[in-house]
């Protein structure tokens, strides 16, 4: 069963290939990430972290190699299978939270329910849902700009976690937010994990944070330290 499996083979990024500025950030990666499984990823900055999130989030193609979500290689799916597997089976996170800022937190939550076709009614459910669950009940109504940082990045969680994915990939998702904020997001993807058996990925340079996870891979200048 490949359920919540991500499996990488032989992974290659380069940026601008054939030109005088071509970058080679990940230089053949290979890794398995099961279901169900906490993996932190650490490395200096520039390491290639958020290139690496990138390409098993089909973010962006692979230059070589493969990305496997699930059993399904990545680079087999058309334009609009890749964005229902992104959809459906992916939730992100993201250091700068990225919500829309014109947007309540209650319709930023919304957003992938109404990409995937959710009926309205089942989406009102499942937003009161997830916002008790990150607990933020009573700031279904408040855009960004009226919440905290830590706030604004739990609206982030319940939007990745609306139409119920089986991995979470978040990228550096304290960065922006301070120690104490920061510890109780991580307890929030922790317990997550735990209890709804998620598949979660996550991106830190935080030593401290990395021991919450059950293993580490680090990257250095675009290859896994051993
Ligand atoms: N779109 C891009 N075009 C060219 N180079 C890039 C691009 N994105 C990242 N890079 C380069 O690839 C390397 C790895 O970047 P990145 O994956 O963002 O590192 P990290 O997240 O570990 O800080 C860096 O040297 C960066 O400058
Ligand atoms: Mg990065």
């Amino acid at each position: 069963m490949s359920d919540g499996e991500i499996r990488c083979e032989g992974l290659v990024k380069v940026y601008n290939q054939g030109q005088v500025n071509e970058f080679t950030a990940l230089k053949g990666l290979d890794f398995t990430i099961s279901e169900g499984d906490f993996m932190g990823i650490m490395g200096p900055s520039g390491s290639g972290k958020s290139t690496l999130l990138n390409l098993i989030s089909c973010l962006d193609t692979p230059t070589k190699g493969e990305v496997y979500i699930e059993g399904t290689a990545i680079s087999t799916l058309n334009g609009s299978e890749r964005a229902k597997l992104r959809r459906e089976k992916l939730g992100f996170v993201f250091q700068q939270f990225n919500l829309i800022r014109t947007m309540t937190s209650f319709e930023n939550i919304e957003l992938p329910m109404r990409f995937k076709g959710t009926p309205a009614g089942e989406r009102r459910r499942r937003i009161e849902e997830l916002l008790s669950i990150v607990g933020l009940e009573g700031k279904g109504g408040n855009k960004p700009t009226e919440l905290s940082g830590g706030e604004q990045q739990r609206v982030a969680i319940a939007r990745a976690l609306a139409n119920n994915p089986k991995i979470i990939m978040a990228d550096e998702p304290t960065g922006n937010l301070d120690t104490k904020t920061g510890t109780r997001i991580i307890d929030l993807l922790v317990r997550l994990n735990k209890e709804e058996n998620k598949t979660l990925v996550m991106v830190t340079h935080d030593p401290g944070i990395a021991k919450t996870t059950h293993r580490v891979i680090r990257i250095q200048d675009g290859k896994i330290l051993p």
